[in-house]
């Protein structure tokens, strides 16, 4: 990965196993400078497909300047290592240098858990902590699947799959994920005390000082808020369905997740 100039503006795209949505983020505001632009992820995810869709998105915007992107999978030196919504091919795929080919300037490909923590710690919910580089944060998002972000003193700790731990016998995102609630019918006492059993799990082996709860899901935190009782404060998220896309856009501040045109992963 190589060194990158300072960008201010950036195409932010979050990959996400039902949409892909992206819009023109200020990086230094941590705010939206165009409307979303929203396209359900391909069926099957694979590749090729989702490459379309993402190509397409790109022309909208007629983006040729710095891209950065979240994915819903274990991200390493600009391949990806695990993509357990979208299409088993995803597996190794260089998809970083992929993007380079896109564009004329920078690129940052990270997990897209990652992606949206880093967006609530700088400008949503954990900024406190992240001002005074301070505690422990602890991210998740409830969608398709359970993405999960740690922050120690405002630095992150990438690629934390804690969605995938065991809960009631099979993955915790398989229990307690936000489309589980849909799938499964659940109504918001039954899906926040499945929550509230995940996170009573995390907390055996994790003490986190501050816990943050995105994902669409964030917008409906009066419904469910009332049967979680965890030992840490939990907060929702503040930035709501941005976080995703802006962060993307902040992956471009971590040199690992960077890679610029002429640059090697
Ligand atoms: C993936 C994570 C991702 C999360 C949310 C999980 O299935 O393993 O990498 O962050 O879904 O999309």
């Amino acid at each position: 990965m190589g060194k990158t100039k300072p960008v201010k503006k950036v195409l932010g795209i979050d990959i996400g196993g039902a949409s892909i949505k992206a819009a023109i983020v200020d990086l230094h505001r941590g705010a939206l400078l165009s409307p979303v632009q929203v396209r359900p992820t391909p069926r099957p995810a694979t590749p090729s497909l989702t490459w379309e869709t993402i190509i397409d998105i790109v022309h909208t915007f007629g983006w040729n300047r710095a891209i950065g992107c979240g994915f819903p999978g274990v991200i390493r030196n600009g391949r990806v290592c695990s993509a357990a919504n979208l299409h088993p091919e995803w597996i190794d795929y260089p998809i970083t240098e992929a993007f380079t080919k896109l564009s004329r300037a920078s690129v940052a490909v990270l997990n897209d858990a990652d992606a949206a923590g880093l967006a609530e710690m700088q400008f949503g919910a954990g900024r406190s902590l992240y001002r005074r580089r301070e505690g422990l944060a602890l991210i998740f998002t409830l969608g398709t699947g359970i993405g999960s972000a740690l922050f120690y003193r405002g630095v992150l700790i990438p690629n934390l799959e804690l969605g995938h731990l065991e809960l009631a016998g099979k993955e915790a995102e398989k229990y307690a994920a936000a489309v589980v609630r849909v799938k499964e019918n659940l109504g918001w006492k039954a899906w926040g005390n499945r929550v509230d059993e995940y996170l009573a799990a995390i907390e055996k082996i994790i003490s986190p000082d501050l816990i943050i709860i995105g994902g669409g899901v964030s917008a409906s935190w009066e419904k469910f808020a009332p049967y979680l009782h965890p030992r840490s404060p939990v907060v929702p998220a503040q930035l709501k369905n941005d976080a995703g896309i802006i962060g993307a856009a902040l992956g471009l501040t971590i040199p690992e997740f960077t890679m610029t045109r002429r640059g090697n992963p």
